[in-house]
């Protein structure tokens, strides 16, 4: 257990430093003051321009992939249905998302979770990840809503998570609940938008 909880520390240390604040630090902006006021890709993109938000991606993704490697580091295994996963990849994993969304040296200030989650996904299972994103890519392709693709990306991947094919274990469908409900969680004024029509569309 105390394997378990250093990696989610570390995973929420790493995770908490939020290239959205920083990149935009550096343009002289607190992108929490703009556009959708989320400290993530699609508002850095919105309030920054292209080249910010590729700083951003590539950022939140390697933080991303830095604490799995951490988790894996700790080497805890869980096998519960004939299925064995590392219980502290997943920890990692989730405090990475945690510390992006609430980040210790950023006011507990940060985004919705949904890029650091995807990047610690491809670590985890990468063919579950290409479905997730398959879908997000078609949903903002045909309504132009960022926000949409990630709520269904991430109810799919909780129902992916249950599906034999994949073959993970309980621990890694109580991963997928916590990511997806974190995710959901941070889009609330995104689903109130989307609700009454007044949700940002992606424009260039
Ligand atoms: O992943 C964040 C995205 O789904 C929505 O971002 O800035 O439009 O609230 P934003």
């Amino acid at each position: 257990i105390l394997k378990i909880l250093v990696a989610l520390a570390s995973g929420y240390l790493i995770g908490s430093l939020n290239t959205g604040v920083i990149v935009g630090k550096l343009y002289g902006k607190d992108i929490r003051d703009h556009g959708s006021k989320s400290a993530g890709l699609t508002n850095t993109l919105r309030v920054l321009g292209k080249t910010a938000a590729v700083f951003v991606l590539a950022g939140d993704i390697l933080k991303g992939i830095l604490a799995c490697y951490i988790g894996l580091y700790m080497g805890v295994y869980a096998h519960s249905a004939g299925a064995t996963d590392s219980l502290s990849l997943l920890a990692a994993g989730v405090g990475a998302v945690m510390g992006h969304n609430w980040p210790l040296y950023f006011g507990f200030k940060g985004g919705k979770g949904a890029l650091t989650a995807v990047a610690v996904l491809f670590m985890f299972d990468w063919r579950m990840a290409l479905v997730c994103l398959g879908l997000f890519a078609v949903i903002v392709a045909v309504t132009r809503y960022v926000s949409l693709g990630t709520l269904c990306a991430a109810l799919l991947f909780v129902i992916l998570s249950f599906a034999p094919f994949f073959d993970h274990s309980f621990y890694f469908t109580l991963f997928a609940v916590l990511m997806a409900g974190m995710i959901i969680f941070k889009h609330r004024e995104n689903i109130k938008r989307l609700l009454s029509g007044t949700e940002n569309k992606l424009s260039f």
